[in-house]
């Protein structure tokens, strides 16, 4: 697919974008370093105040005239090549239909490779959801050969005004709608997703509309069902006694971690108790109770083509949601991780394990070659020690679901086991 396909041609003559260094020192999310962890000192709010303040607009047009003898295709690469070079944490902002929305790029562009391309759920932001797994160590051995472009709902984003009363957020299919006017700005035609909650939810809308434009995707707490009636009556009682950063602290950790009182859940407590944009965060949490039944079928055109690697803590909040889009999903192209001993939010409390299943994910698609497995995959696969583990779904009826099974696209047969 051509990324001239995006969108509409108002889109395609003219983006509107600002950008600005996503990385600063003062801010510890964006210090890469193997030594970081969840518990290190953050605070959405700690956002530097210059970073908003830098934002440059530049306006880029789409109609440049070529260089003699360069065709239209070269022409996109260096121009992708030129735009990502500068792009190393950049924050963007591009205007969709339904409103701005904003992401960051981190990593230099490998031809014909997809975008790693992530999308965070309800309370948090592509930091406080993805940062601990993609700056484990050996995660870089992996991302290192893509683009990461991770997307922010609107109004998520560090720093971001609270939208004015009566101001209509986007549904999550419209929020889905936005993700190709990103994919155009970027010139990229495909994306491995990465998405968790709200954000499994919406790359997987883009998906069902897209099929041709996403390679792969990593489905972290997934709940494609709307809510039911039963669910609302429930929803609702649970709002008379309860904040709605209480309610979404219910929907991202487990009783027993949010009882716990580690210190991992207090300082998310503490980062969703305290935000500043709370009230757009109620937005997209509502968005999210009103998301429609993505009414997945096993096959034919319900279904998600791409390999898919659906991921769920053992005893999390969504552990029946997830088992259950996994019954209702092409069992030949689906993979299944239940992770033990990860709570609720699998990519803060066990990136290592995750890291280890992606790396197969990936590997399965084609784009790590068993020879780049480092020192610590080819040990585990001999260990088989752990309460994780990744296992083939293609000799199966229907993949499945254990408290130790993973199963990877693209490597039939395999059985391997993620030590923890
Ligand atoms: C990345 O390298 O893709 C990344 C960096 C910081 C936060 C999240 C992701």
């Amino acid at each position: 697919m051509g990324a001239g396909s995006w969108g509409g041609p108002e889109s395609q003559r003219r983006v509107k974008v600002e950008a600005a260094a996503a990385t600063t020192a003062a801010d510890p999310w964006t210090e890469k370093s193997e030594n970081w962890s969840p518990l290190t000192s953050l605070h959405p709010t700690n956002k530097n105040p210059a970073t908003m303040a830098e934002l440059q607009e530049v306006h880029i047009t789409e109609e440049k005239p070529l260089l003699p003898g360069q065709t239209p295709e070269a022409a996109k690469e260096a121009e992708l090549a030129a735009r990502i070079l500068l792009d190393q944490g950049q924050t963007h902002s591009v205007e969709t239909p339904y409103g701005s929305v904003t992401f960051t790029v981190y990593g230099t562009p490998k031809p014909k490779r997809p975008a790693i391309f992530t999308y965070h759920d309800v309370g948090l932001n592509y930091k406080t959801c993805f940062k601990p797994l993609f700056d484990f160590g050996d995660m870089q051995e992996i991302i290192k050969n893509f683009v990461r472009v991770h997307v922010e709902a609107p109004g998520m984003e560090e720093g971001a005004p609270v939208f004015p009363l009566g101001y209509q957020y986007p549904s999550l299919d419209q929020l889905a709608d936005m993700i190709p006017t990103i994919l155009q700005y970027l010139n990229f035609s495909t994306i491995i997703g990465v998405g968790v909650g709200a954000g499994a939810y919406i790359l997987s809308r883009f998906a069902l509309l897209n099929p041709d434009a996403v390679e792969g995707l990593v489905l972290i707490n997934i709940d494609c069902n709307a809510k039911g009636w039963m669910d609302w009556a429930a929803h609702k009682l649970t709002g008379l006694t309860s904040s709605i950063p209480d309610m979404i602290l219910g929907h991202l950790f487990s009783q027993e971690e949010l009882s716990g009182h580690s210190e991992l859940v207090q300082r998310y407590r503490d980062i969703i108790m305290h935000a500043p944009n709370v009230e757009n965060i109620e937005l997209f949490w509502n968005s999210y109770n009103n998301r429609r039944d993505l009414n997945f079928e096993r096959r034919g055109d319900a279904t998600l083509k791409c390999p898919v690697m659906l991921v769920v803590g053992d005893q999390a909040p969504y552990e029946d949601a997830v088992v259950e889009c996994n019954s209702k999903l092409d069992p030949t192209k689906t993979s299944f991780l239940k992770m033990a001993d990860s709570g609720g939010q699998p990519q803060l409390t066990q990136p290592g394990k995750l890291t280890e299943a992606f790396k197969y994910f990936i590997q399965g698609m084609g784009y790590m070659a068993s020879s780049c497995m480092t020192r610590l995959s080819r040990s585990r696969t001999a260990s088989l020690t752990s309460r994780a583990s990744i296992d083939s779904g293609r000799s199966r009826t229907a993949s499945q679901s254990s408290e130790s099974g993973i199963v990877p696209s693209g490597s039939p047969g395999h059985t391997m086991e993620v030590s923890s």
